[in-house]
């Protein structure tokens, strides 16, 4: 089959020609929006990443093409019209689970660089600087994390800050009994907030989420908690946590993902005059990390993201396919 691959990156390009076997790829840097659908004439299916545009008029283009199936190499869907692509006929495809722990691990490598500094203490080394002002963390050890969805990446995270000694409240649709037995406490919403030191978001984004973290559950915060998103930029109103840093009512954020990070995550843009003055304003904060949409990137997720694109690619092929969204 002929498969164009839009936002492809070079990181992931080794990994997907490694499954594609027989099948004839496209490599399109740019990500499919309605200014780029035209490409995927010819093709038989189409692979998108996070922050390809796969709204109506682009489905309805594809629909046009004959394309037999999108298939995304992440998790979260929140950038496809999926009721409009069942409506056209055109099964979308997913990367459900390909290695909770990378983001896991990454969320909690967040926290310790923010808690411990290890982000000014290498510049500083490096300059021959060996004092330790302004570098004092806390122990992680006994204190609260408060874990906002506890599904495969929450779990993960929960398992891995309950192994630093740390006690974890979540908030979920539903409870995971494993994470009970481990100890892991449910709470309201409004609790979470007022007794976590930390905080960690690992829902989807949906109508329901969009801007969870804004002015008010901020204020129901603890001064001084340390907030990380690794999971939707859309979860967070970015003005209100820019206002909170401002205030010091959050200590520090961990963001790998951000609202606007469309047009700039995962490119070289270091010629260009930066015009979204939010995201400048957040990089000014001694306390702010921010990866650009990294948490997924470890050898194993990106073998299990080739490994299950192409094998939602091969089961249309054999018209022996079971599962989409
Ligand atoms: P999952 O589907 O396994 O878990 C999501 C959990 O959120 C479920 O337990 C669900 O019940 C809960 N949930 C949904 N809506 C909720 C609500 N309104 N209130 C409370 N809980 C709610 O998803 P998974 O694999 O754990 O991924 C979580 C998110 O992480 C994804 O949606 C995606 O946005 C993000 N992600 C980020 C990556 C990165 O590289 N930064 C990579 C992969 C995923």
């Amino acid at each position: 089959m002929k498969i164009i691959v839009f936002s492809a990156h070079n990181f992931e390009k080794e990994y997907l020609l490694h499954y594609a076997n027989e099948h004839i790829i496209t490599f399109i840097s740019g990500p499919l929006n309605s200014d780029t659908v035209t490409l995927a004439k010819g093709h038989d299916v189409v692979s998108v990443f996070t922050n390809d545009k796969v709204n109506k008029d682009v489905i309805d283009q594809l629909s046009d093409f004959g394309i037999k199936l999108i298939a995304l190499r992440c998790a979260g869907f929140n950038n496809v019209d999926l009721s409009h692509a069942k409506s056209k006929g055109i099964p979308v495809t997913r990367v459900p689970e390909y290695s909770p722990q990378a983001i896991a691990e990454h969320t909690m490598a967040m926290i310790l660089t923010l808690n411990r500094k290890t982000h000014k203490a290498y510049n500083r080394v490096r300059e021959n600087n060996f004092n330790l002002d302004g570098l004092v963390g806390f122990d992680l050890y006994q204190k609260t994390i408060g874990v906002i969805g506890t599904g495969k990446i929450g779990k993960a995270f929960s398992k891995i800050a309950l192994g630093f000694g740390c006690k974890v409240l979540a908030f979920d649709l539903s409870k995971d009994s494993e994470l009970e037995e481990l100890g892991v406490r449910y709470v309201e919403f409004d609790e979470l907030l007022a007794s976590s030191k930390i905080i960690s978001l690992h829902i989807p984004l949906n109508n329901n989420t969009y801007h969870l973290i804004n002015d008010s559950s901020i204020s129901k915060m603890q001064n001084g908690v340390v907030f990380i998103n690794t999971s939707r930029g859309g979860l967070v109103d970015t003005k209100a946590l820019i206002k909170a840093l401002k205030e010091k009512k959050v200590l520090a954020a961990g963001l790998d993902v951000y609202e606007e990070e469309e047009n700039l995550f995962f490119d070289d843009h270091s010629m260009d005059v930066l015009q979204d003055d939010d995201l400048a304003r957040l990089m000014t904060f001694p306390n702010t990390l921010i990866t650009s949409h990294q948490a997924f990137l470890t050898h194993e997720a990106l073998t299990n993201i080739a490994q299950t694109t192409f094998e939602s690619i091969n089961s249309i092929e054999s018209q022996n396919f079971e599962y989409s969204i």
